[in-house]
């Protein structure tokens, strides 16, 4: 496998003396932007309503434009609601939670894309403990851009696995996949914010994962080889908590 993707990028910046410039743009962000756009998709539903009542059936060249600007409205909400999760990460609320049913949920939430997409996604809980102190939905939320992450750079026939590690104190949960992998100059950035090899990628999937879990207490490491796959490998210490 290759090099670790190194600490110290774009993500861990807001950590730092830039955090009240990240959280005053997020302020700004979720003012000017978001409250105009949740007017914006209310009033295109008002329009859409007030239309099918004089033109039936949907019928007509202007409904498809509304369609379309509905999607686009969506696509541009994902991403402030995402940058938001970034940028404001909520303080995890913490409680004992059960691993194994926490990570099953996720296999059957994500499970059926897989399938469809020919990837074969399986949980081995090879040790590990039973119940740990975390913020379950944001622990869920980490572990699922993992695997989004590993299903889409693995080609049909591939496979996904996530595995609870026995070996180490605390929790360790590892998702490989046998995917494209990733180049060399790629594996360093993957946790810069806004960094993204994909169409249609935000790039802040990593980022919001390693905060999640930095948030309690832990770390969030990649390794890959490209053409061969990646694992990404989150650890939370035996007595997790915020930092
Ligand atoms: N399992 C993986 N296999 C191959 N490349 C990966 C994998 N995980 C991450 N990457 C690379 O890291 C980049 C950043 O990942 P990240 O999850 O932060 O953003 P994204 O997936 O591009 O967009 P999104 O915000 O929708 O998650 C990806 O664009 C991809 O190039
Ligand atoms: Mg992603």
């Amino acid at each position: 496998m290759g090099e670790e993707a190194g600490a110290g990028t774009g993500a861990d910046a807001a950590a730092g003396s830039e955090g009240a410039l990240v959280e005053a743009i997020a302020a700004g962000v979720a003012h000017e932007v978001r409250n105009p756009l949740n007017a914006l998709q209310i009033n295109l539903g008002i329009l859409e309503q007030e239309l099918s009542e004089i033109i039936p059936n949907h019928e007509g060249h202007v409904f498809e434009v509304i369609g379309k600007i509905a999607q686009e409205l969506r696509s541009l909400d994902n991403f402030v609601t995402e940058f938001l999760r970034f940028a404001r990460p909520p303080r995890p609320a913490l409680e004992p939670v059960a691993v194994r049913p926490l990570l099953e949920d996720l296999v059957t939430f994500i499970g059926l894309e897989c399938a469809g997409k020919g990837v074969s996604l399986s949980l081995v809980v090879a040790g590990g403990p039973e119940k740990v102190i975390v913020d379950g939905f944001q622990l869920k939320h980490a572990v699922l851009n993992l695997v989004l992450n590993a299903l889409q750079a693995t080609p049909e026939g591939g496979a996904i696995v996530i595995e609870v590690g026995s070996e180490t104190a605390g929790l360790e949960i590892a998702v490989r996949d046998t995917g494209e992998g990733m180049s060399a100059e790629v594996l360093p950035r993957v946790f810069e914010a806004f960094f993204t090899t994909r169409e249609g990628g935000t790039g802040l999937g990593l980022p919001i994962a390693r905060r999640i879990v930095e948030a309690h207490g832990g770390t969030l490491a990649v390794r890959s080889r490209e053409g061969a796959g990646t694992v990404a490998t989150l650890h939370l210490p035996a007595a997790p908590g915020p930092r």
